[in-house]
């Protein structure tokens, strides 16, 4: 196996020139470690089943050839609000330099440090907003280590050729268990005898206490975690149906119904798992309330404005509800302390003060594993973006791959032109490429933006200027960035 091409002769003037576009490099690293297309999470996990463990590397992984983006020692990683160990690893063993910090930043110190990245880590508490991206002359990609993406105008972002990638389902598993929890507890209104307990009152009953070994769960929404829970939920004995717009297959002896109202009237527990859009806001309120089976329980553990909470605090009242158990909010602190009142939403005082209500600040994700996971699979896919220009994960980008160049394949060069979506554009790079054999391209666009990757072979390397200049100077160019391999 050979080691990548360094491009010689006369490189770091063009490297100079380059340099915004993070595309050559300046020097030989026989350290370079440009992970393959393969290079991620396998379907199963990882090698020992634990999340910080190595990805398994296969075959194909082994023939794949390394681009070379450039000399990895320039690349700069910026990573803000104290990112897992497990992603920041992943980054430095790159040969990346990577800054962590433990904390997010003010705007003004953010926009001193980001005009020097190319890659930014961060996670909620972060704002990129379009004034600290308009500095961002070097930046090329964002990595939320979070589910979310509202902290980063991805808009800007993507205007400016920067990618966002986050983790939208890393903690999948750690919800549903959360669930699972919240069912038992709510079962045996374990808090409220905990709660006695702590102020010194023995209170012993049964009455109204459940085995959930039988009962019914009944689970809207049968996506990431709907489909975990109805696992769990069966191998402890229940039986489960569930709810979902789309049809699907049901695991285990999980069956669909075919609509909310079936499963609110079959239910004893009802767990939701949908997305917040449009229709799911309040979608259960006073109405869904009253199709659900008297002493029946609630959990909501998806968006805070799904559940109508002042309809809930009826149902509890009146005993229609035997227990809830909520964990997101209308509107949620942006940080940790008494901030749990009134003041955040008019219905606090009466929600804390019902019977049977298991109140969580957001924390159905919050597990170790779950960040080590977001970890691996944000830095993962920071790593691809760089070094090999694979968009695959995107949030506001077209997703574009192209299988790995082979070890056979010499004098490659990857171009990814990423571009304003306008006639034309695709003839006058081709145009540009036209002297070279263009192995394989892709192409796609979202909104105004358009993404390019082409692989074309027998690339002197005198002529890698010439291409890149040519198609820098097309009115249609956001940015272009050049892989050598
Ligand atoms: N509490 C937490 O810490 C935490 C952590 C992770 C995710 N979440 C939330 O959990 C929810 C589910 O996450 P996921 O990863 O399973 O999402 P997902 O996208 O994998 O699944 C959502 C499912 O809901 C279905 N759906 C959409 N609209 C619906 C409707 N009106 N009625 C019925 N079904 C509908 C979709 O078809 C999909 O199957 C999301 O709201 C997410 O934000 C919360």
């Amino acid at each position: 196996m050979s080691p990548p091409q360094d491009i010689a002769g006369g490189i770091s003037n063009l490297a100079r020139q380059v340099s915004n576009s993070l595309s050559l490099s300046t020097s030989p690293t026989l350290q370079f470690n440009s992970p393959p297309s393969s290079f991620r999470q396998p379907p199963g996990g990882f090698r020992d089943g634990h999340a910080g463990s190595v990805p398994v590397s296969s075959n194909a992984s082994q023939l794949a050839k390394q681009l070379k983006p450039f000399d990895t020692k320039d690349i700069k990683v910026l990573l803000l609000e104290n990112v897992n160990e497990a992603g920041l690893s992943i980054l430095s063993k790159q040969g990346y330099q990577v800054e962590a910090l433990k904390s997010s930043l003010p705007e003004d110190q953010l926009i001193e440090k980001i005009r020097d990245v190319h890659v930014i880590g961060i996670r909620s508490k972060t704002k990129l907003t379009d004034r600290v991206l308009k500095e961002a002359k070097n930046l090329i990609v964002i990595g939320c280590f979070c589910i979310g993406t509202n902290q980063v105008d991805l808009q800007t972002a993507a205007q400016q050729g920067i990618a966002v990638f986050n983790s939208p389902f890393s903690n999948s598993r750690s919800v549903a268990e959360l669930v699972i929890a919240e069912i038992i507890v709510l079962a045996r209104e374990l808090s409220d005898r905990s709660m006695e307990l702590h102020n010194g009152t023995w209170n012993k009953v049964s009455k109204g206490c459940w085995e959930i070994r039988g009962k019914t769960l009944g689970i809207v929404g049968y996506g990431h975690i709907g489909s975990q829970l109805s696992v769990l939920a069966e191998s402890m004995g229940m039986g489960v149906i569930y709810y979902d717009v789309l049809t699907m297959m049901g695991l285990g002896t999980a069956r669909q119904v075919a609509s909310l109202d079936d499963l609110l009237e079959q239910a004893d527990f009802v767990s939701l798992h949908v997305p917040e859009t449009s229709e799911t806001k309040k979608l259960i309120g006073t109405k869904e309330l009253a199709k659900m089976k008297k002493g029946s329980y609630l959990i909501n553990n998806a968006r805070g404005t799904v559940v109508d909470i002042p309809a809930l605090i009826e149902a509890s009242r009146s005993g229609k509800l035997a227990g809830a158990a909520i964990d997101v909010f209308p509107h949620e602190p942006a940080g940790n302390g008494d901030y749990f009142n009134n003041e955040l939403n008019s219905w606090t005082k009466d929600l804390v003060s019902l019977k049977n209500i298991i109140l969580t600040p957001h924390i159905g994700g919050s597990t170790e594993e779950a960040q080590s996971a977001i970890g691996i699979e944000v830095s993962t896919a920071l790593v691809r973006y760089v070094n090999e220009g694979t968009t695959l994960g995107a949030v506001n980008m077209p997703e574009v791959n192209l299988r790995s160049l082979t070890l056979d394949e010499s004098n490659c060069m990857r171009v990814i032109y990423i571009h304003k979506n306008v006639p034309g554009v695709l003839r006058q790079v081709n145009s540009i490429l036209l002297h070279h054999n263009i192995d394989k391209q892709m192409s796609d666009s979202r909104g105004d933006v358009a993404y390019l990757m082409a692989d074309i072979s027998d690339v002197k390397e005198a002529e890698i200027r010439d291409l890149f200049q040519s198609l820098e100077e097309l009115s249609s160019c956001i940015r272009t960035r050049v892989l050598y391999g």
